[in-house]
């Protein structure tokens, strides 16, 4: 008697590929009965919880699930047993070293020829690097929107504090000083937010005043990379104390030198020295202007740090201290920038 088994002689091939295709997979594929009890499992299961198949199959797969998420097991049974589908699930599991891990979890019942559900297959996917790129968007979303508001609150105050006695005094002080701003923002955007290197910025700033044959402005510190709000602040306080110098000072006159010299010690602290030499003498002025006050205001608030004025006849010298400067990466980001109208 010869009987045709071709048909199940494929069935069986395909039922064979099948089994390839599963256990070679990169997801982790693995199957359990009603009760919740593992019969399957594949080498991408294997490479997510670190378990082997002989570990695992035979015992509930409840032992993948964190004790604080126990009360999802029921739950999938219950959507199992109704003969519901579980669609991308993002959920947390223990691996074998006790280690967490963010998955995506697809749970499909298995059927018998007759219909009836007898068990379910799960697909799960390691999503930690999505998790953490959109906790990190998150947290750049929040960043910037932080920024935003930071930069518009000074750019405001700007606006409302600057004074001129004309116009085109008022326009050009204006503008320069968020120009002042936009130049740390670009060294920022330039450095994707890491941080803006000082001198870069010291040296922008003073830029006009290098080119000439004989240097009237002398830089010399470490390159130093700033977090953004205190590049900001420091951005403002080069550009305050340059326009100032223009003005009154050093770079009032082309005698005049400006040194600038900082540095920052192993413990933090932070040292900024701007000295003025060769200007018209100087005295300690009465009135203070927006320039020395948004100075003190930044120095004082976000950097928590000090300035001090020496209105030498020779040339100001003008000394900013921090004791401990803002690392790039710290999370500075609370820091408020408030600069509201005083009565002076
Ligand atoms: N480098 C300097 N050399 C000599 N005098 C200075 C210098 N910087 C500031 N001053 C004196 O200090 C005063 C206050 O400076 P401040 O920057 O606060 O105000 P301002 O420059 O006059 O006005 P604003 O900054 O609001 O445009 C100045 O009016 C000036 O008399
Ligand atoms: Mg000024």
């Amino acid at each position: 008697m010869l009987i045709d088994i071709s048909e199940r002689k494929r069935a069986e091939e395909i039922a064979q590929e099948f089994a390839s295709i599963v256990e070679c997979c990169d997801d982790a594929v693995l199957s359990k009965d009603l009760n919740g009890i593992i019969k399957t499992w594949n080498k991408g299961a294997e490479r997510l919880f670190g378990y082997t198949a002989e570990e695992t199959i035979g015992r509930p797969v409840t032992m993948l699930i964190p004790a604080d998420r126990q009360n999802e097991e029921p739950g999938i049974l219950e959507r199992l047993r109704r003969g519901e589908r579980i669609d991308h699930y993002e959920t947390v599991r223990r691996r074998k070293d006790g280690s967490l891990i963010d998955i995506s979890l697809t749970v499909s019942p298995v059927k018998n020829g007759a219909g009836h559900t007898i068990g379910a297959s799960k697909i799960a996917r390691d999503i930690t690097e999505r998790k953490r790129a959109q906790e990190h968007i998150a947290l750049l979303a929040r960043e910037v929107d932080h920024r935003s508001k930071n930069l518009l609150a000074l750019v405001q105050a700007t606006v409302h504090l600057t004074k001129g006695d004309t116009a085109q005094e008022l326009k050009a002080a204006i503008e320069g000083r968020i120009q002042a701003l936009a130049n740390a923002h670009s060294l920022l955007s330039q450095s994707r937010w890491a941080g803006a290197d000082l001198r870069g910025m010291v040296m922008e700033e003073l830029a006009p005043y290098c080119h000439d044959a004989e240097p009237r402005v002398h830089i010399t510190g470490p390159s130093l990379a700033l977090e953004p709000n205190t590049a900001q602040s420091m951005a403002v306080a080069v550009h305050e104390l340059t326009t100032n110098a223009v003005k009154y000072g050093a770079l009032s006159v082309p005698t005049g030198h400006v040194h600038v010299e900082w540095s920052c010690a192993v413990d933090g602290a932070f040292t900024f020295r701007w000295s003025e030499t060769g200007g018209p003498s100087v005295a300690a002025p009465q009135h203070r202007g927006f320039g020395t006050r948004v100075l003190e205001r930044l120095v004082r608030g976000p950097l928590n740090g000090d300035v001090r004025y020496d209105w030498r006849a020779e040339g100001l010298v003008c000394e900013i201290t921090a004791p401990e400067l803002p690392r790039p990466g710290s999370d500075g980001s609370e820091q408020e920038w408030a600069i509201a109208p005083t009565s002076d």
